[in-house]
């Protein structure tokens, strides 16, 4: 399965999917990953595994449309067609229709809380300061709404009273790593249907 990966920063996330196919552990190839950040480290992890890497800064355009019809064209020109996947793997900007009529019903993303609770960019604090007992993370499909599609897998940690964003964040990290090359894996083996919120899990 062709995908594309989308980064802004860290890039761990990329780095689980990179592994995970090495292992052949998932059977999906990236075809490009594109950040809108220069300096994103996921760029680096990309070109240490000869993974195509397009840099698209949100600022040198004019609208979030203009934006992500450039992301289009360079996930199309990298080979990922349609029916291909696109992954937002810690990218930090919310996409219009125009990206996702490209890749309908296509694009995942990963939030780093049990959504619905803990949506935006500050998910593990917002958790962690609200002092709850289980948190956790959610990769769902990407509609018009922020961090609000139809969920695809969740995954929960316990919390610690008081261990604050950083300390729980980096828990809930290393469950990303297992939940979003796992939902990739299952749109691989074609395995997801989607019925309005409901994401159905055919047996292998
Ligand atoms: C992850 O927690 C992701 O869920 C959030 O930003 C973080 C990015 O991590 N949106 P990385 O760039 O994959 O290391």
């Amino acid at each position: 399965m062709p995908i594309a990966v989308l980064v802004s920063g860290g890039g761990s996330n990329l780095q689980a999917i990179i592994d995970r196919i090495e292992a052949g552990m998932l059977d999906a190839e990236i075809k490009v990953v594109v950040s809108n950040k220069a300096d994103a480290l996921g760029l680096t992890r990309a070109k240490n595994h000869h993974i195509p890497t397009r840099v698209l800064l949100h600022t040198e355009f004019d609208s979030r449309e203009s934006f992500d019809e450039a992301m289009v064209q360079a996930i199309r020109e990298s080979g990922v067609t349609p029916q291909g996947v696109v992954a937002m793997a810690g990218f930090m900007r919310m996409v219009t229709p125009v990206f996702l009529n490209a890749f309908k019903g296509r694009v995942v993303n990963i939030h780093p809380a049990l959504l619905p609770s803990f949506p935006g960019v500050r998910g593990q604090s917002d958790a962690a300061d609200y002092g709850v007992k289980i948190a956790g993370c959610t990769v769902h499909f990407v509609d018009e709404k922020m961090d609000h599609g139809a969920v695809i897998i969740q995954a929960a940690v316990p919390c610690q009273p008081g261990e604050g964003g950083d300390r729980l964040g980096s828990r809930i990290l290393r469950l990303e790593h297992r939940v979003l090359p796992q939902a990739l894996q299952w749109l691989a083996e074609d395995r997801l249907t989607v019925d309005g919120r409901f994401v159905h899990l055919k047996p292998s």
